[in-house]
């Protein structure tokens, strides 16, 4: 009895199994439900995405047909929600925001918060797909003092939500589908990411039966960390910190080997691959793509690609196998687009939800699940005695 094995930041140990996503970090492999990440990315929607993580498998027309109807129903908030908005202070950390809204829901929502009543869990998990974009462009709108827009159930989720986020009631919105496409593969290759922080976080909440709203809400907060999803802002930060100084990546790079306090090459290395990020590679390939059609060149890409070149011919780098993770690239995208920079894991966020969710349902729907309760190596003081303060 008593005997427990250490594991810090579990690196060796499986939390859970699980049916939902595999990765192969040597191979750099991802593949949701058996179905390779390029394929999805190329071919699929998030919505369908939605459905394959939630449900185990790609939905027929029929099934795809109502699930969308049922999100696209969903989509506004409560009119008494609003006053959060306008609550926080407008400098607020999106992040925050949406955490702090997500986990509101389940005040607004008391009758579905059973997590084993099926159609309850059913209904929680539309409401959050349906309701994230709209929360996520109201703090963004609130941010910047322009009114609050009603979703428009009649367009594509993704459409939806860049028309929400930089509409105006004034005049109609123009969505160019190609960088509503770009977005939508975006939102499918963060879909999910098996046991990583942020969907740990969801299983452990959600382990002692809190329900979906709150355990989501816990993985909105873990995902902000700037190691976790909280890296893409990291990442836009620190390009634009070495353009300002001069584009010399060289040294950039140098202080990053020699270790400084606090300085990490942002959006490099990966705790599961031990090679490209298969995300990456198709990230990289849209930012050119995006840039171009929108005409918007940008520094920050050359200094992202010069510090990839130098980084994948550095021995440290090598040894260590470090490589462009997912948050390398999306930054400059999400900027040209025209999100603020600390907009962008809230962007992460959306598209992680279905992962969460999927992640959360089939941690209760299995009867063998226990309460998430790690144990501790103790090595505090032997037993003493309690001494009065007076003789301290
Ligand atoms: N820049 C410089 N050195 C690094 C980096 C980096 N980005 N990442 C790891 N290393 C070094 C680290 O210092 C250590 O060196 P040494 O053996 O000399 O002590 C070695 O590589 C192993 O690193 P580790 O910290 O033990 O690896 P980990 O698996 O615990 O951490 C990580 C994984 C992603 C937290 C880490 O690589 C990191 O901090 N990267 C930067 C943040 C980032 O981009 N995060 C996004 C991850 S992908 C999207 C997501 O999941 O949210």
């Amino acid at each position: 009895t008593g005997y427990v094995t250490l594991d810090p930041g579990f690196v060796n140990t499986a939390s859970c199994a699980s049916a939902i996503t595999y990765i192969d970090g040597d191979a750099g492999i991802l593949r949701y439900r058996g179905y390779p990440i390029e394929e999805l990315a190329e071919h699929s929607s998030f919505i369908e995405v939605c459905y394959l993580l939630i449900y185990g498998e790609l939905p027929t027309a029929e099934q795809l047909g109502s699930f969308w109807e049922k999100v696209s129903q969903h989509t506004m908030l409560h009119e008494d929600f609003k006053s959060f908005f306008s609550g926080f202070p407008r400098d607020a950390h999106p992040m925050a925001v949406l955490a702090s809204a997500v986990g509101a829901l389940s005040t607004f929502y008391q009758d579905s918060l059973d997590p084993f009543d099926p159609e309850q869990v059913d209904i929680s998990s539309i409401r959050l797909i349906s309701k994230l974009p709209t929360i996520a462009a109201y703090a963004y709108k609130t941010s910047i003092g322009q009114p609050l827009l009603y979703p428009d159930n009649s367009l594509g989720y993704t459409e939806n939500f860049l028309r929400m986020t930089f509409g105006v009631p004034t005049q109609p919105y123009e969505i160019d589908p190609e960088i509503a496409r770009v977005l939508d593969m975006l939102f499918i290759l963060h879909a999910d990411h098996e046991q990583n922080c942020s969907t740990s976080t969801v299983r452990l909440v959600g382990s002692s039966q809190a329900n979906l709203f709150s355990s989501i809400s816990a993985g909105v907060n873990a995902l902000w960390g700037p190691l976790h999803g909280g890296a893409n802002q990291a990442v836009l930060e620190m390009l634009q910190n070495i353009h300002d100084s001069g584009d010399d990546v060289d040294t950039f790079v140098r202080r990053v080997k020699a270790k400084e306090p606090g300085l990490k090459l942002m959006g490099f290395g990966h705790r599961v691959y031990r090679n490209y990020d298969p995300r990456a590679t198709v990230v990289k390939q849209a930012t050119r793509k995006v840039l171009d059609r929108l005409g918007r060149p940008d520094p920050l890409l050359d200094v992202a690609m010069r510090l990839e070149e130098v980084a994948l011919s550095d021995d440290y780098f090598v040894e260590r196998k470090l490589y462009p993770n997912v948050d390398f690239y999306t930054g400059v995208i999400y900027k040209a687009l025209g999100f603020p920079t600390n907009a962008f894991t809230v962007l992460f966020a959306l598209g992680r939800l279905p992962g969460w969710i999927a992640q959360w349902r089939e941690m209760m729907s299995d009867s063998t699940t226990k309460i998430g309760r790690p144990r501790q190596v103790y090595v505090g003081p032997p037993e003493r005695s309690y001494v009065e303060v007076a003789e301290r």
